[in-house]
């Protein structure tokens, strides 16, 4: 069925520690790197689906002292290539300094967030000692892939295809500081958008990154404490960044701890500022408390600016006391639903609600409407599950306010899915979603592509795997035209 080139590390066995769910199971890491051809295929890979379907995810490769949290995982990229109906499956670790530190002293050398950092070898530029693994998001600019992680730190650049490391990516020489997860990319200018933030002043700020490769604008945005920003929106002439209540205890950080509450007494508060304006530019609404991972996406209507986001539902509800493990399983328990801000330029006023009442994360639009207002959003639907499960996916109309369901199946556990526009297909939904699906019955991973016009109709076809596919955060679809673009 599968010829798999494989370089196995399964040497470096991974903590088994039975009390630990995100160690066993679907969540458990896998210790090969594999490339496996003539996938065996349930129904027919789509013709006019061409392309690249990268998913980032955390994979420790060995295990550290003291208790494992997921996050701490070192990055793995997992990637079916596509090309006139035949597939092909890669998986790589992200080689990171602390990866490679790792890889030669051949044994873990970081503990984790939840121990202090004290100890660990390195960190990120902002002087916080934890392990940069690159387990976050992946994106495509420029010809490249970037790797990225979600408490800042040195993006690292990546072959599409082989999904070897090329290497730090420092945009021509011109990036300063360290760089978020989730990018914002404007496929028609070419442009970059990302933030950086910290503990120590400045706590947050904002860079453009040129079509040319190199860093064009930088700026400092004004932030009363330090935050935890997770993602940003742009729309064809802003930018928006967000001030969230949620706070890294100072209290606990000067004890060499790292501790986040959420304070209810502050306002969500949302930075608008032109693309390549100057911190002094910022004019900031005001909301109603809440916490954003992830946001849909973001356009301009008239004097308005509107933006989707998946807010946390009661981002208060982790309780302070109990086993640590209880404490990463109740912060992990994702509860989120589909809210539109409104926030209008000419008044200063913000109007929100919510849009859906489930719980969706993980939200996906066209790549080519990022910034731009779109009909369609897409989104993985959380299970009720003690770990962090997609058992499903939903796609929105959010003109409409219509939804559409597939669920992937009991015991079947979905990935985040981006929308693969069809080969010359420019309708917004004319195109495929992708999601790496494990079964924990079978014991066996699967790609399932589904209509993203349709995705009630179940699966357009199923690619199975030689090899698990463990749970992970983010990923992206690269187009086969944008394969030979950039370097
Ligand atoms: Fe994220």
């Amino acid at each position: 069925m599968s010829n798999i080139q494989g370089n196995s590390t399964a040497g470096h066995a991974v903590d088994e520690s039975p009390e630990n769910p995100y160690l066993l199971g679907v969540h458990a890491p896998v210790g090969t790197e594999i490339v496996a051809d003539d996938l065996e295929v349930i129904g027919e890979i789509p013709r006019d689906l061409n392309g690249v379907y990268l998913r980032n995810g955390p994979n420790r490769r060995f295990p550290a002292g003291g208790r494992y949290h997921w996050f701490d995982g070192d990055g793995m990229i997992h990637a079916l290539h596509l090309e006139n109906g035949r597939a092909r499956y890669t998986n790589k670790w992200v080689r990171t300094a602390a990866f490679d530190a790792e890889t030669a002293a051949g044994r873990g050398l970081w503990s984790g967030v939840m121990e202090d950092p004290k100890g660990n070898p390195f960190g990120n530029g902002h002087g916080l000692g934890i392990k940069d693994s690159s387990n976050t998001d992946v994106v495509f600019f420029n010809g490249r892939v970037l790797s990225t992680w979600y408490l800042c730190g040195t993006p690292m650049s990546l072959d599409p295809l082989s999904l070897r490391t090329i290497g730090a990516e420092n945009f021509l020489g011109t990036l300063t500081g360290d760089f978020m997860a989730h990018p914002k990319i404007d496929e028609a200018t070419g442009e970059l958008f990302w933030f950086d933030y910290g503990p120590n002043p400045p706590y947050l700020r904002y860079g453009v990154v040129g079509a040319d490769g190199a860093v064009a604008h930088t700026t400092e945005i004004d932030l009363p404490a330090p935050r935890l920003p997770h993602d940003m929106a742009i729309t064809e002439n802003h930018a928006i960044l967000m001030d969230l209540p949620l706070i890294q205890d100072q209290e606990a950080r000067r004890q060499g701890r790292y501790r986040i509450h959420f304070d209810q007494g502050l306002p969500s508060r949302f930075a608008v500022l032109p693309r390549r304006g100057d911190g002094t530019q910022v004019r900031w609404f005001e909301a109603a408390p809440g916490y954003i991972y992830h946001v849909v996406n973001a356009w301009e209507e008239g004097d308005a600016i509107v933006m989707d986001v998946c807010r946390v539902k009661d981002p208060q509800h982790q309780p302070r006391i109990g086993h640590p493990l209880a404490r990463m399983l109740a912060y992990l328990r994702l509860d989120a639903q589909l809210w539109r801000y409104r926030f209008d330029l000419r008044t200063g006023a913000t109007q929100e609600g919510p849009r859906d009442d489930d719980n969706t994360e993980f939200p996906m639009v066209d790549s080519r409407v990022v910034g731009r207002r779109n009909q369609f959003g897409y989104a993985v639907h959380i299970a009720r599950e003690d770990t962090l499960l997609f058992d499903g996916l939903v796609r929105y109309d959010l003109h409409t306010g219509a939804r559409q369901d597939h669920r992937f199946g009991p015991g079947r556990w979905g990935s985040e899915a981006p929308f693969a526009p069809r080969d010359g297909g420019t309708a917004e939904d004319d195109g495929y979603l992708v999601s790496f699906v494990h079964d924990e019955r079978e014991n066996r991973s699967e790609v399932v592509i589904l209509d993203a016009a349709d995705l009630a109709a179940g699966p357009v076809c199923r690619i199975l795997l030689p090899q698990r596919v463990p749970t992970g955060f983010h990923s992206c679809w690269v187009r086969a035209d944008q394969l030979g673009q950039g370097r």
